[in-house]
C-alpha cells in the first residue's frame, strides 16, 4: 500500500522537504500501525526538517513528532483496531518517522488512548507544545501556587508553548504577564487570558543584578537565555519557574542568590520522555477541567504540502500560535 508523507533529505549540504510516496514496508518496526488523521507543527520538527543531528541523526526522514489517529493494526493486547489515540514525543519524528504522514508505526509503549472529551482535531490544535504548557502547569500546580501567590510570567507568548501556557493559566484565575517580542500582537495576548504584556526587549540584556525587585510568584519560560537569567532574580519568596525552551538561548547566567535568600525553585520540563501515565494524566485534565474553548480560534490548519513554508516561518521566530497538519 502506498501513501504520502514529508521527507527531508540532504543534497549538496543542503535540506529540502517534499511530499513524497511511501509504503508501510519502509516504516521501521513497531507493534501499532496508526492512520493518521492530524499532526501538529513544533520548534523540533522544523529543526529535524534542516538536518539538526541533535534532533534527527538519519536522512531521508519524516518529521513530525505529533500524530493523533486510529490503529489501524495492532500486535498488543492494550490497544484494538479503530481505536483513537495520541502519540506525541519519545522518538516519534526524532529517528522514527514522524507524524507528517498518513502512518506510523510505533512500540504501543508510546501511545495515548485519546479522551472522551477531546476530538483528535482538538488534540493536535494541543500537540507536544500544549502538552508541554500543560507539563509546565502541573509543575505549579504542584508547588502548590495559587492565583493568590501573585502574578505569573509567560515567555515566547505568542508562540505554541506560550500561548496554551497563557489561556490555561488565565483560565485557572492567575494573573498572567505576556513576555513577547511581539508588542504589536498585544490584543491578541490580552484576548487569550494576559492581563499585561511587556516586552522582552528589557530582559534580554546581561544580568541586570543577582537579586531584583520581586515581582512575580513564578512563571513558565519557553525561551531561556538572558530572558530566563533576569526572570529568575525577579520572583518573590518561594517562587516557581518552569522552564522548557531556548528560543532565546541555552545558556543560563545566575547566582545562588535567588535560590538560598528566596528559596526559589526552577522546575525543567521534558515533554518527549514525560511518563506516560503523567501524559495521560494532562491530556485528561485537557478534555475535562482544563478544555480550552477559544484555543479554536487561533489555529491555523495547513496540510502536507504547505509545510516547507510554515517550517521557514517557525525557524525564523515569526511562528504565531498553533499550527495544525490535515494529513
Ligand atoms: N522541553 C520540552 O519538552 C519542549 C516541548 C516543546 C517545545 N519546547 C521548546 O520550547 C520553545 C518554544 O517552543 P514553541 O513550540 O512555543 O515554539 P514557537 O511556536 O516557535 O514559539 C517560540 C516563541 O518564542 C519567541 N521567540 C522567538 N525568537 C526568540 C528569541 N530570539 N528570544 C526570545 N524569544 C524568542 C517568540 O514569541 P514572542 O515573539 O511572543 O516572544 C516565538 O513565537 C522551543 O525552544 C522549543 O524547542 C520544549
Amino acid at each position: 500500500m502506498k501513501f504520502k508523507a514529508l521527507v527531508s533529505s540532504e543534497s549538496n549540504k543542503k535540506y529540502e522537504s517534499k511530499v513524497q510516496s511511501r509504503t508501510i514496508q519502509d516504516l521501521p518496526e513497531g507493534d501499532v500501525l496508526i492512520k493518521v488523521y492530524f499532526s501538529s507543527l513544533n520548534y523540533k520538527d522544523a529543526l529535524s526538517a534542516i538536518g539538526n543531528k541533535g534532533v534527527s541523526r538519519n536522512y531521508p526522514h519524516t518529521p513530525g513528532i505529533d500524530a493523533a489517529g486510529i490503529i489501524e493494526t495492532s500486535e498488543s493486547k492494550n490497544f484494538k483496531v479503530g481505536e483513537e489515540v495520541i502519540v506525541t514525543g519519545y522518538d516519534l519524528g526524532m529517528n522514527t518517522s514522524g507524524g507528517f504522514s498518513e502512518y506510523i508505526r510505533v512500540p504501543s509503549e508510546w501511545v495515548v488512548k485519546k479522551p472522551e472529551g477531546i476530538s483528535l482535531s482538538e488534540s493536535m490544535a494541543l500537540g507536544t507544545a500544549g502538552l508541554t504548557a500543560g507539563l509546565c502547569v502541573r509543575k505549579l500546580i504542584n508547588h502548590k501556587l495559587t492565583p493568590d501567590s501573585g502574578k505569573l510570567f509567560v515567555t515566547g507568548a505568542t508562540g505554541g508553548v506560550g500561548i496554551v501556557a497563557m489561556m490555561l493559566l488565565s483560565k485557572l484565575g492567575f494573573e498572567v504577564v505576556a513576555i513577547t517580542g511581539k508588542l504589536d500582537s498585544q490584543d491578541m495576548l490580552k484576548e487569550y487570558g494576559a492581563s499585561e504584556v511587556i516586552t522582552r526587549e528589557d530582559l534580554d540584556q546581561p544580568l541586570i543584578s543577582p537579586l531584583q525587585k520581586s515581582i512575580y510568584a513564578g512563571g513558565i519560560d519557553a525561551v531561556g537565555g538572558n530572558v530566563l537569567s533576569n526572570l529568575l532574580c525577579a520572583t518573590s519568596q518561594r517562587a516557581a519557574i518552569a522552564c522548557c525552551g531556548m528560543v532565546n538561548g541555552a545558556d543560563l547566567n545566575t547566582s545562588v542568590f535567588p535560590f538560598i535568600l528566596r528559596g526559589i525553585s526552577l522546575y525543567g520540563v521534558d515533554s518527549a520522555e514525560t511518563e506516560l501515565g503523567i501524559k495521560e494524566e494532562v491530556w485528561n485534565n485537557f478534555s475535562s477541567a482544563w478544555k480550552l474553548k477559544d484555543l479554536e480560534n487561533q489555529i491555523k490548519e495547513i496540510t502536507l504540502s504547505d509545510l516547507p513554508a510554515e517550517i521557514d516561518t517557525i525557524l525564523k521566530g515569526q511562528q504565531i500560535g498553533r499550527i495544525r497538519v490535515k494529513i
